[in-house]
């Protein structure tokens, strides 16, 4: 019960490494508010379901409103939301570049730009920020979100410092994520899938319990040393 009487949020819980997340860590004490623009499809008495677009800037500063008001802490910050808008370079559409800025960069931005600063003045806090092996390898047909996940690893060292400078115990890490089965994959031809698993030393794709075994294990206290740290969780990936 490592999260007894914590609170917590998970961006992007509806599905996938969210769901998988918000469980455990109700599963181990937490009380947890599970955000998506999509409705949360499981109900527990210790879950909290918010709709948002995180990349909405008022709705988020309304989220934060209600998180205060309703819980007076927060202590641990999941940001999972993630979209995919393939395509080559030469076409990709304004809108697919900006949809992706928007949800996956902008959407971490909106969250912590909130909480981190009130973590520092709580005196203590975990943030994990999910990113992706695209941005350690690279894709082809994913400029924009190598662009958002890169940018995570920017955001999680400059986070680590900014909110421990004044001696607070906030910690903030990346995850990234190998090749994960969850819907945000159904768009990727299953010959793509099969190459990428024997890339890996272990010879498949990871299932989303495994990237939230490790999201967990960062924002507890047996991380409580680690700040600043990208984990990556990919089986072994060689590209
Ligand atoms: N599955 C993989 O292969 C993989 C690999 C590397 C990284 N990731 C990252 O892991 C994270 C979780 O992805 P997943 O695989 O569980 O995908 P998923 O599609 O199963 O889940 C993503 C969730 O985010 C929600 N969401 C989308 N846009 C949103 C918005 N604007 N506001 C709030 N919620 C929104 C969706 O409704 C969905 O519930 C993402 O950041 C993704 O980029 C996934």
């Amino acid at each position: 019960m490592r999260f007894q009487g914590k609170v917590a949020v998970v961006t992007g819980a509806a599905a996938g490494i969210g769901r998988c997340v918000s469980e455990m860590l109700v599963a181990e004490g937490a009380q947890v508010c599970a955000v998506d623009i999509a409705d949360i499809p499981y109900e527990n008495a210790a879950v909290q379901p918010y709709r948002l677009d995180v990349s909405d800037s008022e709705a988020a500063r309304a989220f934060f409103e209600f998180m205060t008001e309703k819980y007076g802490r927060i202590d641990i910050l999941v940001n999972n939301a993630g979209i995919t808008r393939d395509a080559m370079t030469y076409k990709m559409a304004d809108e697919q570049w900006d949809l992706v800025m928007n949800v996956n960069l902008k959407g971490v931005f909106n969250l912590t730009r909130q909480i981190g600063p009130f973590m520092e003045r709580q005196g203590s806090g975990a943030i994990v920020n999910i990113s992706s092996v695209v941005a350690e390898f690279g894709n082809i047909g994913q400029a924009n979100y190598a662009a958002t996940k890169s940018a995570i690893y920017g955001l999680t060292k400059t986070w680590a410092k900014e909110f421990a400078r004044k001696g607070a115990a906030v910690r903030v890490n990346a995850v990234s994520p190998g090749y994960t089965l969850t819907d945000i994959l159904s768009t990727v031809p299953q010959d793509l899938l099969n190459k990428f698993a024997t890339q890996t030393m272990l010879g498949r794709l990871a299932y989303p319990e495994e990237i939230a075994k490790a999201i967990v294990f960062l924002a507890s206290d047996d991380a409580s040393y680690i700040t600043g740290h990208n984990l990556s969780v990919n089986g072994g990936m060689r590209l």
